[in-house]
């Protein structure tokens, strides 16, 4: 579905008009659509119906409390990599024990936590990661459920800084020592191998480096049970893209189904739940970043609409040169010019379009689309500027899900010097 749309000449999200939202809470601000949330959501369950499948909200595309909560009452699981969204998720009102811990770095006091917290599963991604697990469930008195993340030597085809599965990347282990690590993770008296993961990158767009490592952990998976090792789950990780521009990802129905195909030929299909790591692909189109435009300006044969959000509050396109679209609210007749719309940051890297043909005046507001996913979960306050507020709409009506931040909390922990 579309939550966005044009209604007597006013982008609405479902049943509300943007420009209300403007008006409530100042821009810039982020909208979410309830519904196309949990849509995307169902998509994925319904595809599973009738499986043994745990699918994870992967919390780092957006962490909102209201959305965890919104999902943990759709049954989600959640992927983590952090203390931090441990606690979101137990204070959204989610189940530990249907949490993966995934993560390249995770800290002494982090495997700690999750371990008392009773986590699902710790992915491990390195042999030191094994060690150090089973040293501190050892101390605490609990056996660690854990996966090891391979890493398949399968390129994703999408962005370098968000391609994860290839051999040169820091992620996982490899192929070849993945044996020997599970040996190893099995002799430890503190761990209990339950699941092997893997995550090949995001943003895909087509199904083959899905099925292509799929097929590498399947070979793996029967290497292990040749020498005694069985698991319970295999994790497949996320990645699936969305439509930003003009991308055709493959339907998250359709995604299900060709994991399905290749699983349930294998013959001990029946012995394996299957586990998801699924962030973009849930919350991605289902936001917008709403902002207003300060000023027009031109500089030789550039024109430029400086608008109120920034590189602070969208990083992507300055981060991975990413397209959004960009929608005028109440779009205005009249004859176009081609725009880079530009944030107030100090930094040539601040934009969050390029070229855009479109006909603005000072004043009109604009929707950055497409920014559910990776767009507040990846701000930061660079010039001592806010973040700015989450509004959650279902129908037609909003609910303020994070105020926008005020000035002085934003050097509240800061101390000047002694005298
Ligand atoms: N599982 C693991 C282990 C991951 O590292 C990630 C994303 C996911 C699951 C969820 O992937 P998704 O379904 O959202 O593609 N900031 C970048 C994306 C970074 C993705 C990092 N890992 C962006 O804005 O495009």
């Amino acid at each position: 579905m579309n939550a966005f749309s044009l209604r007597d000449g006013q982008l609405h999200v479902e049943a509300l008009p943007l420009t209300e939202i403007a008006a409530q809470y100042g821009t810039p601000c982020y909208v979410y659509s309830r519904r196309a949330i949990t849509e995307a959501w169902r998509e994925f369950a319904q595809a599973c119906a009738g499986r043994q499948v745990l699918i994870c909200y992967a919390l780092k595309a957006n962490s909102n409390l209201a959305i965890i909560d919104l999902l943990a009452r759709e049954q989600a699981g959640f992927d983590i990599v952090s203390a931090g969204e441990l606690r979101r998720v137990i204070a959204a009102g989610g189940s530990a024990s249907r949490i993966v811990f995934s993560g390249v770095g995770k800290s002494t006091q982090e495997l700690r936590e999750a371990l008392l917290a009773g986590v699902r599963c710790f992915n491990v991604e390195s042999g030191a990661e094994l060690e150090r697990l089973n040293r501190v469930a050892g101390e605490v008195g609990r056996r660690a459920p854990v996966s090891l993340r391979v890493n398949p030597d399968v390129d994703a085809g999408t962005h370098p800084y968000i391609s994860t599965g290839l051999r040169e990347n820091k992620f996982g282990i490899s192929h070849d020592e993945a044996l020997e690590t599970y040996r190893r993770a099995a002799s430890l008296p503190n761990l209990e191998v339950v699941g092997i993961d893997c995550h090949i990158g995001s943003q895909i767009t087509s199904l083959a480096p899905f099925t292509a490592a799929l097929d590498k952990v399947l070979e793996l998976v029967d290497r292990l049970h040749e020498q005694g090792i069985s698991l319970h789950h295999i994790d497949l990780g996320g990645g699936l893209g969305i439509r930003y521009d003009d991308e055709e990802p493959p339907s998250r129905a359709a995604l299900i189904h060709a994991v399905f195909e290749r699983l349930d030929a294998h013959p001990r299909a029946a012995q394996y739940e299957a586990l998801f790591e699924f962030g973009r692909s849930i919350v991605g189109n289902a936001g917008a970043l709403i902002t207003r435009v300060e000023y027009l300006k031109q500089n030789g044969e550039r024109h430029f609409a400086i608008v109120d959000a920034g590189m602070n509050d969208l990083m992507r396109p300055a981060l991975y040169e990413a397209w959004h679209a960009v929608q005028p609210v109440t779009p205005r007749a009249g004859p176009p010019t081609q725009f880079d719309i530009v944030g107030p940051v100090c930094e040539s890297g601040d934009w969050l379009a390029r070229n855009r043909t479109l006909c603005l005046a000072e004043g009109d507001l604009l929707a950055v689309m497409s920014a559910g996913a990776y767009g507040m979960a990846m701000s930061s306050n660079y010039n001592t500027r806010p973040r700015p507020p989450e509004v959650l709409v279902d129908g037609s009506r909003a609910h303020l899900i994070r105020e926008r931040e005020t000035i002085e909390s934003l050097f509240a922990l800061e101390r000047r010097l002694p005298d």
